[in-house]
């Protein structure tokens, strides 16, 4: 259905719209049954119930038990506790942890933080050119006193998907007490994930982008993982994770996960096709221009449009498109009024001048064939007029940018 307000939204990957059906699931919670589930009286029964039954339907649809779900508020929380929970409880085992260059900041830095804390010893994996990780690349790392893998199922920035089942097959092989952890907050709507058929110990979900509420989480912990819980203060969630429950978030959550679950194959398709014609259309249509991530779209997420613009500060061409009614963003992150390149783009060995005009397109459920003409109408000429006015000389584009331009 095209936006009422005439605007093109084409950021999913940042945030995606709650479904109508979820805010339904939600209100009683948040007008009937909004008592503490830990009370003792009927109503606190009634949140309490809508938790169990939202930890079942969580559990069936990724294959996992309900006592192994812990509900958090968000992605970042359950990264936090995957990481910190794990290397916390396992000390006398070993304190080696493989992940890569190009994860979410989530465990970047908190990986980062564990090293500081003399708490890890890290192995930083770069992935291929297409922002993929290598099987191989992890059982090369693997060691004896590996304790953690953690990688994340589909990149958010340039859609790339990483064979975690392959990862989990060798890394086992190689130490069967290392664990696994997946953050799958980018791929739950598109790919479907299922923890047995992964093979992995503990997952990362999050509501918010798959057409749930905001601050609502999951982490998987498969049955028997060593975890020390990170916020203390009550025993809620099994002791794994103190405070009182957001029942509508939770119950919010759980509706957009069934909905994700069902609706999958229709929005896949959906968002292929929208893909795949913006893939084609924007180098063809824009000189200079450099699709990252994955060419191969059985490697890339569906609705990912990830590209870089020689020659234009991403930032720039994103505040025209706003200009233009266009949402999207760039892999760029801001940090100190300065704007860095995208660390997975410089990760993927993308040259830091080119991927300074990256941009990320995130199709969803809500676009349409006409999103797609819009973009492809108002962009090309975004892109001439900064050129133009650019300071630095528009040239031919350096050797270094030849193979990604090429693809
Ligand atoms: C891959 C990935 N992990 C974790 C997060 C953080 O999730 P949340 O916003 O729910 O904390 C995000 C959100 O951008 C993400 O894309």
């Amino acid at each position: 259905m095209p936006d009422p307000t005439g605007r093109v939204y084409l950021d999913h990957a940042a945030t995606t719209p709650p479904d109508p059906a979820v805010v339904e699931a939600m209100l009683p919670f948040l007008t009937e049954a909004w008592h503490n589930p830990s009370s003792i009286y009927v109503e606190a029964q009634a949140a309490r119930a809508a938790i169990d039954r939202a930890r079942a339907t969580v559990a069936r649809l990724i294959g996992a038990h309900e006592g192994e779900i812990i509900f958090t508020s968000g992605g970042s929380e359950s990264d936090n506790l995957a990481l910190r929970g794990v290397l916390a409880a396992s000390t006398r085992r070993g304190r080696h942890v493989i992940t890569s260059t190009v994860e979410h900041h989530a465990v970047l830095d908190t990986v980062e933080q564990l090293e500081r804390e003399g708490l890890a010893e890290v192995t930083r994996l770069v992935p291929g050119p297409d922002g993929r990780v290598s099987p191989e690349a992890v059982e090369e790392a693997v060691r004896d006193d590996t304790v953690l893998v953690s990688l994340m199922h589909a990149n958010n920035e340039v859609g790339a998907i990483t064979d975690i089942a392959e990862v989990s097959r060798r890394l086992k092989a190689r130490n069967p007490r290392a664990m696994v952890h997946t953050d799958a907050v980018q791929s739950a709507a598109h790919l479907g994930v299922h923890v047995d058929r992964l093979g992995v110990d503990l997952l990362t979900l999050t509501g918010h982008k798959l057409y749930g509420p905001r601050g609502a989480g999951v982490l998987y912990a498969r049955s028997g993982t060593p975890l020390q819980p990170q916020i203390l203060g009550g025993g809620q969630e099994d002791r794994r994770r103190a405070g009182t429950e957001d029942t509508a978030a939770i119950a919010g959550l759980a509706r957009a996960m069934t909905l994700a679950w069902e609706r999958r194959e229709a929005d896949v398709a959906h968002e292929r096709a929208l893909q795949q014609r913006l893939i084609e259309e924007l180098p063809r249509r824009i000189p200079m221009l450099a699709i990252t991530g994955p060419r191969d779209l059985s490697h890339r997420l569906p609705g990912n449009v990830s590209c870089c613009v020689g020659f234009v500060e991403g930032e720039s061409i994103l505040l025209a498109l706003d200009l233009a009614g266009v949402a999207a963003s760039s892999g760029s992150a801001c940090t100190t009024g300065a704007v860095e390149p995208s660390h997975v783009l410089v990760g993927m060995g993308v040259p830091e001048d080119l991927a300074r005009g990256s941009l990320r397109f995130t199709l969803g459920r809500g676009n349409t064939e006409a999103d797609v003409d819009r973009l492809l109408e108002v962009l090309p000429p975004i892109v001439q007029r900064l050129r133009a006015l650019s300071p630095i000389p528009v040239t031919e584009p350096p050797e270094t940018w030849r193979p990604w331009l090429d693809g």
